[in-house]
């Protein structure tokens, strides 16, 4: 029996809704209803759930918080640009994160790819001075999380006598997890961190990266494991999950593909730039590798591809990156509520997880049910 998948879902924190790329049944990203979704998939059985930053996002440490006391078990896998605090107040931040969750902080290294954007954030590094600024960063952040009182002095950060008074209760810290493709990410990653990310690429192209990543952790005597961030469409019958994958788009105008993919074009990140080559801004061949749907990246930057299909096939296929190395999937589908129960109750029995929330009530049957019956 091949080991589970460890299954995570995605807290829509930009708003979400039921056509991508429209205004028409948008939901905004209101708190009770991200506490909704957060709230379900903690009893569905999922692990974790992501939370992305960025200047359209809700923030995701505020928002992780307020749902770590919502949640029993869940964990946060939550985004933390490094050029846009300190590392002694993101340390702070972390610790008391992982205190007040008891231990379910998990922190996602992310750089940013958009320069405007990080202009407003106050960040002016190009492209690989981000990562070298951000490996600073990190070491003085794992120093402290770590229990150390450190001093550095490196060119973009300084920090003397930065300590901290509570610790975190994980050790030696909360897990670094990490999204970037260039050569400077997967240095930055195989030196810092334990889980790297990549958006769902087709199976080969993911399965390159991972080698890369692999090879350089190995030149430093580290291993790391490999998560996959990726939409999912499943439904009972292929036919039916491929007309919903197409009514999710289907109110997208082609002035709303062309100013995505104008954003898009402006950004210096590698991993984006993998993404967009995959539709090439086009609506016909969207089925760039056997169920692998790029649809999504015409309207969305970022994670851009959903895998679509019947829960057998969709299981088969998130098999086939669990064969090249990936043993954690962070997943999403719009509406993210919805979608959550349909990924738990179709899917996850062929993965072998989420046995808890499918926990099964005796026999229910006639007009009241058995057990309704015996009480009533
Ligand atoms: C799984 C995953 C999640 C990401 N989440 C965010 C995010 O929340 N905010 C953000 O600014 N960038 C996010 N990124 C993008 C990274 O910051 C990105 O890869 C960066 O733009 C640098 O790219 P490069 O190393 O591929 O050139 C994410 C990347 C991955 C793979």
């Amino acid at each position: 029996m091949t080991a589970p998948l460890s299954m995570f879902w995605f807290i829509p924190t930009q708003g979400d809704g039921t056509y991508i790329g429209s205004d028409i049944g948008h939901r905004p990203a209101d708190f009770p209803y991200l506490e909704q979704i957060a709230i379900a998939v903690d009893r569905l059985g999922f692990e974790g759930v992501l939370l992305p930053t960025g200047k359209g996002c809700e923030e995701s440490w505020i928002v992780a918080t307020a749902l770590a006391a919502a949640t029993e078990r869940l964990k946060f896998l939550v985004a933390l640009r490094p050029g846009v605090t300190s590392p002694a107040f993101a340390a702070r931040q972390a610790a008391a994160l992982d205190r007040i969750s008891r231990g379910r902080l998990l922190l996602n290294v992310v750089v940013g790819g958009d320069a405007a954007e990080l202009a407003g954030d106050g960040v002016f590094l190009d492209h690989d001075a981000r990562y070298e600024q951000a490996a600073e960063f990190l070491t003085v952040w794992r120093r402290m999380l770590s229990g150390e009182k450190v001093d550095f002095e490196g060119e973009h950060l300084k920090a003397f006598g930065a300590e901290l008074a509570f610790p975190p209760v994980q050790t030696p810290h909360p897990p670094l997890w990490f999204g970037g493709s260039s050569d400077a990410a997967i240095e930055l990653a195989a030196d810092q961190t334990e889980v790297y990310l990549s958006w769902g690429e087709p199976v080969d192209q993911v399965a390159e990266k991972i080698e890369r990543v692999r090879a350089a952790a190995a030149r430093r005597g580290r291993r790391l494991k490999f998560g996959l961030r990726i939409h999912l469409i499943v439904r009972e019958t292929a036919a039916e999950a491929w007309s919903a994958a197409n009514r999710l788009i289907s109110k997208v105008s082609d002035d709303a593909i062309a100013a995505t993919q104008a954003m898009a074009a402006k950004s210096d990140s590698v991993g984006q730039a993998r993404m967009t080559a995959l539709h090439g801004g086009r609506r016909d061949n969207l089925e760039i590798a056997p169920n692998l749907w790029a649809g999504l990246g015409l309207v969305r930057k970022g994670a851009g591809t959903a895998l679509v299909g019947d829960p057998e096939t969709v299981a088969q296929r998130l098999r086939e990156y669990q064969a090249v190395g990936v043993d954690t999937i962070i997943a999403s589908g719009y509406p993210h509520l919805e979608e959550a129960f349909k990924v738990a109750e179709l899917l996850f029995p062929h993965l072998g997880v989420g046995e808890r929330g499918r926990q099964r009530h005796a026999t229910i049957g006639g007009e009241f049910g058995v057990r309704a019956a015996a009480t009533s």
